[in-house]
């Protein structure tokens, strides 16, 4: 029955990798299995293989269980505190350089990046700072890109602060065009992609949790190379990297890493 049902995942992935790219091997495989299984039972497929059937025949469906592999739950200014520890290093770039590259890696629907873009303005003037947001779900994507929020999805900010990052209509809250104007959304796969440039400052938060420790090292080392020396990578709250030498990185606070110049870190 448990090799029956080790197969079925198996052959899941496979296929799953064949329509989409995403390779669910370098995913927790526990996790992404009780994930799959009951959005299985939801929709009365009788086992994966059978759900992989469906998606084959259906784009809509194929949507779906993408949506239910990614978790896209996000805030703006998720974890205040660290973000005050990002503020103080902000700045301290800002004292040495003139312009700002940032990748938002995982962006979901873009309360992260915006967040960089509300903080990093304080610093630098909009064309010399830049924001790579990224996300490997299209459609949080295109909610990233609306930039349009609910009260529910504002309501940590100020009264005064609402009327400052966003355009107010009705219930709804839309970021301003010089918050947006730095940020630009790409579709990406951190297992598989290519980093999408050179920067300065990496925030890739509550989405390594997902990954095995082969996935996770691929990323780190990505991240490693994609940072400027001195670069800083910001990650989760329960991500540190255990080894971030191996990737030439230096823990620089908690959850926060920096990169090491070639000469230390040989
Ligand atoms: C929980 S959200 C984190 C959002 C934000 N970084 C935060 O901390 O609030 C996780 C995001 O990771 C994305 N994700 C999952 N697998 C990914 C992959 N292989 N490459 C890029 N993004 C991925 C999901 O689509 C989801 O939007």
């Amino acid at each position: 029955m448990e090799s029956d049902r080790n197969q079925d995942y198996e052959q899941f992935k496979e296929r799953f990798f064949r329509l989409t790219g995403i390779n669910l091997s370098l995913y927790k495989e526990e996790q992404m299995k009780r994930r799959l299984n009951s959005f299985r039972a939801r929709k009365q497929f009788p086992d994966l293989v059978a759900l992989a059937d469906g998606m084959e025949q259906s784009g809509e469906l194929l949507d779906q269980v993408l949506s239910r592999m990614t978790i896209n739950v996000t805030e703006f200014f998720r974890n205040a505190s660290r973000w005050q520890i990002l503020e103080d290093k902000i700045k301290g770039i800002a004292a040495r350089k003139e312009n700002l590259t940032v990748w938002s890696a995982a962006c979901s629907t873009g309360e992260e990046p915006y967040s960089l873009s509300m903080l990093i303005g304080k610093y630098f003037s909009g064309n010399h700072y830049r924001i790579v947001a990224t996300d490997i779900d299209r459609e949080v994507l295109r909610q990233a890109e609306a930039g349009i929020y609910q009260q529910q999805a504002v309501s940590g900010f100020s009264a005064e602060e609402q009327q400052q990052f966003f355009t107010i209509k009705g219930p709804f809250y839309r970021i301003r065009p010089e918050l947006k104007r730095s940020v630009r959304f790409l579709r990406h796969d951190l297992l598989r992609d290519p980093a999408p440039g050179r920067f300065d400052v990496i925030v890739c938060r509550n989405v390594l949790i997902y990954f095995t420790e082969e996935g996770k090292s691929l990323i780190y080392q990505k991240f490693g190379h994609a940072l400027n020396q001195g670069g800083i990578l910001f990650v989760g709250s329960t991500e540190q990297i255990f080894r971030p030498d191996i990737f030439g990185l230096a823990s620089a606070e908690s959850f926060f890493y920096r990169k090491q110049d070639k000469k230390q870190s040989e």
